[in-house]
């Protein structure tokens, strides 16, 4: 069943009903993120927003192309192209580990989101066992695009079979103020 998150706040002098739409922007090689997504769309409504590698790698160029590009916390070419989250109140942003790094694939989707004037978001990451930097290059780069983190988390491979951590996740974006 689909939520919509509706939430009391106090704006202008009155309490009013706020609705909390989010964006869930993914990408996700092998299904691991994609699940979580999934599961925090169906608690918190909103849409998923599957975000796709043009270079549709392959088990050796994710490790070797790949790799090296999430290094240089450098983009791949992605679809969409463009994000719009105008129409969103919150951004939840989601990514496997590559190298201790976020995804080519989501570093380019930080670039290319659209109207997000305003809005913060919560960022999640799953990995194997290490994430390394991957939550503080993803907050840098949301930073310079004027995106507040106000949430994050890493799940390692045990912790994404771990219901309790994933509720948790969605706990947090459930209590965040509308803005
Ligand atoms: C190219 C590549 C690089 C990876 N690098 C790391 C890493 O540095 N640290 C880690 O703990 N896991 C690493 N992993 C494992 C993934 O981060 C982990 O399996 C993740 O949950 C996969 O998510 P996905 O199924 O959404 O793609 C790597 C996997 C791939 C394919």
């Amino acid at each position: 069943m689909n939520h919509e998150l509706v939430k009391v706040c106090f704006r202008n002098g009155v309490f009013e009903e706020c609705s909390m739409k989010p964006a869930i922007i993914f990408y996700s090689y092998s299904g691991i993120t994609r699940r979580i997504a999934e599961k925090i769309q169906k608690e918190c409504g909103g849409d998923l927003i599957e975000i796709r590698s043009k270079e549709n790698y392959s088990a050796i160029t994710a490790y070797t192309v790949g790799c090296l590009r999430a290094r240089r916390e450098s983009g791949d070419p992605i679809i969409p192209e463009r994000i719009d989250v105008s129409g969103y109140d919150i951004l939840v942003i989601g990514t496997p580990v590559w190298a201790w790094k976020p995804s080519p694939a989501i570093n380019a989707a930080i670039k290319a989101i659209h109207g997000s004037e305003g809005k913060s978001a919560v960022i999640y990451a799953t990995c194997g066992s290490q994430a390394g930097d991957t939550l503080a290059v993803m907050k840098k780069a949301l930073a310079a695009r004027n995106i507040q983190v106000t949430g994050e988390c890493s799940f390692t491979r045990r912790e994404t079979l771990d219901e309790s951590r994933i509720k948790s996740l969605i706990t947090m974006i459930k209590s965040l103020d509308p803005v």
